[in-house]
């Protein structure tokens, strides 16, 4: 085994690490002491400058190292608190209650979302681009390229493609029409048009021991009474109103809070445990319009809701409009949370981005080719940066021009420590709307 060691650190060398690497079950990936807590490095891979001093999460422990008093002592209090107490899950043929749930809490979990054929697919492509990321080289000692905007030992498979989705691979587009989901799906929605904006999700290594901030995926601007009250008629056809505006401001609140802009389904690839790094979802938080607390304001109990005991293959609906976020993984095992996201029939074509290739399009289901149809890539033409991974958001830009030539640009949303991740905005010219 000596010849194998890292010189440096001692640990097997990343490519003993990554032989048969899998995102279920022991890993000898992750805890590299050599990443400061809270460090987060900009889009060329440095770390910021804008973050010395300021802390994502002002109550980590001060070492990434498994053995450490700090993350012992965080583990004890994992161990006998983390989770949100009788949090339901339901089954694939539970539509109403799951339904019900979903509305009440702005997510509800379903187990079994997955069978044994899909889990394996679905494990084997995380698998897959994460080595990728993992066999990249890191920079100034340390193990890993991080992502830029990023905490570290945590990557999102949308934001690392070059296209901004994975829809171009088997994988994630597998899982677009299922029958333990659909049904779901057309509830929620209350309605089969809804369409697919994309699919990606994210991933904690073993030693991601920062907690993500809260946040929502998407702000709901709450226009288009006249839309949304249509929505809304479409699970309670009884309402007796014409128009949005005659309806009392209770009223129009709850048509608001009812007709979410979109649902992300996040799968789970391994039980989520206390130690994992479950995602946190603040249950009733789809209905805010204020924005959630920052780091150093955020109550325990917050930090403590997450999905603790949602089994490996459930599907986590979300409202896109609920607080939530990553937790710690202190464990020995990557917590990946691949996911698709669904939008309201109202806002089809919006801001959508040619991300899946017309030849993948063609093997899909109708229902699910009928759902991509505004993220289908031209017959002939692949999808622009699709297929290129790549931590750094200068890399990506890159990556997405030399794909494009003058059929498209990207913009680069500059680093806001506040968020979770650098976002390369893509534009595809031939397609814009
Ligand atoms: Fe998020």
């Amino acid at each position: 085994m000596n010849a194998t060691r890292d010189p440096v650190s001692g640990r097997p060398t990343k490519e003993e690490e990554l032989e048969g690497f899998r995102v279920f079950g022991d890993t000898l990936v992750g805890w590299d002491a050599a990443v400061p807590p809270n460090e987060v490095v900009d889009e060329d891979g440095a770390p910021m400058q804008s973050m010395v001093g300021r802390a994502p999460d002002p109550r980590c422990p001060s070492r990434r190292a498994i053995d450490d008093p700090e993350v012992q002592a965080l583990r004890r209090h994992l161990k006998a608190n983390n989770g949100i107490r009788g949090l339901e899950i339901c089954t694939a043929d539970e539509v109403e209650r799951a339904t019900r749930i979903f509305r009440r809490d702005g997510f509800v979990v379903v187990r079994d979302a997955l069978d044994a054929a899909h889990l394996a697919l679905f494990r084997e492509g995380c698998a897959r681009v994460l080595k990728e990321i993992l066999a990249m080289p890191g920079r100034d000692g340390r193990r890993y390229l991080a992502e830029s905007g990023r905490l570290p030992h945590r990557y999102c498979y949308g934001t690392t493609s070059a296209s901004r989705q994975m829809m171009h691979d088997l994988a994630w587009a597998s899982m677009i029409d299922l029958p333990t989901t659909t049904p779901i799906l057309k509830a929620i929605f209350a309605s089969a048009d809804y369409g697919v904006w994309g699919g990606g999700g994210d991933l904690s290594l073993p030693g991601a021991i920062e907690y993500q901030h809260l946040h929502t995926d998407g702000i709901d601007e709450q226009r288009d009474g006249e839309g949304r009250l249509a929505a809304y008629r479409r699970q309670e056809p009884e309402l007796d109103a014409e128009r949005f505006g005659d309806l009392p401001f209770r009223t129009q609140r709850l048509v608001m809070d009812r007709t979410s802009p979109g649902v992300t389904i996040n799968f789970a690839m391994t039980d989520l445990t206390w130690e994992n790094g479950p995602i946190r979802e603040i249950p009733g938080t789809h209905t805010a319009t204020s924005p959630p607390p920052k780091p150093e304001d955020e109550p325990e109990w917050m930090r403590l809701s997450t999905l603790v005991g949602a089994p490996a293959g459930s599907a986590i609906f979300r409202d896109v409009r609920a607080w939530h976020g990553a937790t710690p993984n202190l464990s020995r095992e990557v917590r990946a949370l691949p996911s698709i996201e669904y939008s309201a029939p109202s806002r089809h074509g919006h801001h959508f981005q040619k991300t899946m290739p017309h030849e993948l399009w063609q093997s899909l289901s109708p229902h699910a080719q009928h759902i991509t149809r505004f993220i289908k890539q031209e017959p002939g033409l692949w999808p622009h940066g699709a297929g290129i991974t790549t931590p750094l958001a200068n890399g990506r830009r890159a990556a997405f021009e030399r794909s494009a030539g003058k059929a498209g640009n990207a913009n680069l949303v500059r680093t806001d420590p506040s968020s979770a991740g650098t976002v390369v905005r893509v534009f595809n010219h031939e397609t814009d709307r």
